[in-house]
């Protein structure tokens, strides 16, 4: 290993420097994807590494990649890197920690004059979150063949701005097609948003795998009616429909207990007036758990719970997936990476399936991958008091720069170039 080391406090102050980019009241961060504070961000970024004598190249997506070259050009980069966008009640450290991290990284490598073999990138992921524009992880989506880029330009917000609008006003549609950049590993480093590593006083997560999930949108059609005049027989009420069903997404997730997860978050209510009864409601529905079968399962109790709870009511119901994500598996050679360099430097760990999905999941599919993640308090993320110590967030760059040292020379030694 090399003794190269971060600069904890460096990091720690560019953390809460960005954090002012979208802050909110409470602490977190509102920093939605192509909005105009995602280009503050993304500003930001740019300048940052250019000061490090990178190169931007940004992508048709939006994905932004910042090189470092390294001794052969021809070698395809080692990729680092997460995402800059949050949830509407984001925390400091989702995603922003994975780029920053890999930002002070490769500042390390630079100040200490060291080449690598491979060159280095920085990437920065556009609208790994899917808050604004659903799915999630559109960009590594397209990036990995996924998506078709067509489809996710026309991605629509809730305010009918599509993908592809919303990219050209913050001027951050790039010129290289999206996908068509080779790499020769992607690692991620990202605060686990789950309780597992605090609970278990573990330093830093091996992350093996990364769960599967599915997303539907609920559209329930009822008829509105007078809340006063009409009788209770002859309602067709949409949103008690939504209700049934939101607490039958909880009970068969709990079917499936100890992994499986259900949850409505978006609920929206049609006319959502006090004394109209409700005729159309639309909900969403993400479903996860580490087995694809399990998901089969789950997915068809939901199809088998419309019907049940909707006949009876009067409602017509439509269940319409938007995305399906199968559970990955990491690269053996990316993991290994990971656990020496978490060995090396002294750090307590545990191997992990991750809960959370992230851009890592697609990339794994066209490149060796793996992630790295590092504890956060009470297991709180997607949440504006979401916190990660300055220590756990440097112990997770340390690692994150070992890593891809490991990797490069592996790299390298596959080549017939010693290294020292
Ligand atoms: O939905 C997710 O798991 C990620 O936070 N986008
Ligand atoms: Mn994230
Ligand atoms: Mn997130």
């Amino acid at each position: 290993m090399h003794n190269l080391t971060i600069n904890a406090e460096r990091l720690w102050r560019e953390l809460m420097e960005t954090a002012a980019i979208g802050a909110t009241p409470k602490g977190g961060i509102c920093r939605l994807t192509l909005t105009d504070l995602d280009r503050q961000a993304r500003d930001w970024f740019k300048q940052r590494v250019e000061t490090l004598g990178c190169d931007v190249t940004v992508d048709d997506m939006g994905a932004m990649f910042a090189r470092r070259p390294g001794l052969r050009v021809d070698v395809p980069p080692i990729l680092v890197g997460s995402h800059l966008d949050t949830q509407p009640t984001g925390g400091k450290f989702d995603g922003v920690l994975g780029v920053l991290a890999a930002v002070e990284a490769l500042r390390t490598l630079v100040e200490a004059g060291y080449e690598t073999y491979a060159p280095i990138e920085v990437v920065n992921w556009t609208n790994e979150e899917g808050s604004r524009f659903a799915p999630a992880l559109i960009a590594s989506g397209v990036f990995a063949g996924v998506f078709d880029p067509e489809w996710a330009r026309a991605q629509k917000d809730r305010t009918g701005i599509t993908f592809g609008e919303a990219l050209e006003a913050i001027g951050y549609r790039g010129p290289e097609r999206c996908g068509a950049h080779p790499l020769s590993a992607f690692f991620e480093l990202h605060i686990e948003q789950g309780p597992l590593l605090e609970t278990e006083g573990k330093e830093i997560g091996i992350v093996t795998d990364v769960q599967g999930v599915r997303w539907f949108e609920v559209a329930i059609k009822g008829r509105e009616a007078h809340t006063g005049a009409t009788p209770m027989n002859l309602r067709k009420d949409a949103l008690l429909g939504a209700a049934r069903l939101i607490d039958r997404v909880e009970a068969i997730a709990r079917s499936h207990a100890p992994l499986a997860v259900g949850t409505v978050g978006m609920v929206e209510v049609f006319p959502n007036s006090r004394n109209v009864v409700p005729g159309g409601v639309l909900f969403s529905v993400d479903l996860r758990h580490p087995e694809s079968v399990v998901l089969d399962a789950m997915e068809q109790s939901l199809g088998q719970a419309l019907r049940d709870i909707c006949e009876p009511l009067g409602l017509e119901a439509t269940l319409n997936k938007i995305w399906d994500n199968p559970p990955v598996h990491f690269d053996a050679g990316c993991i290994a990476a990971v656990r020496r360099a978490a060995s090396a430097s002294g750090f307590s760990t545990r191997d992990m399936v991750s809960g959370a999905a992230h851009d890592a999941a697609y990339i794994a599919r066209i490149a060796p991958t793996a992630m790295i993640f590092v504890p956060c308090r009470d297991g709180i993320s997607h949440n504006e008091a979401e916190f990660t110590s300055q220590e756990q967030c440097a112990a997770g760059a340390q690692v994150l720069l070992q890593a891809v040292l490991d990797y490069d020379r592996t790299l390298a030694e596959a080549a017939g170039h010693h290294r020292a």
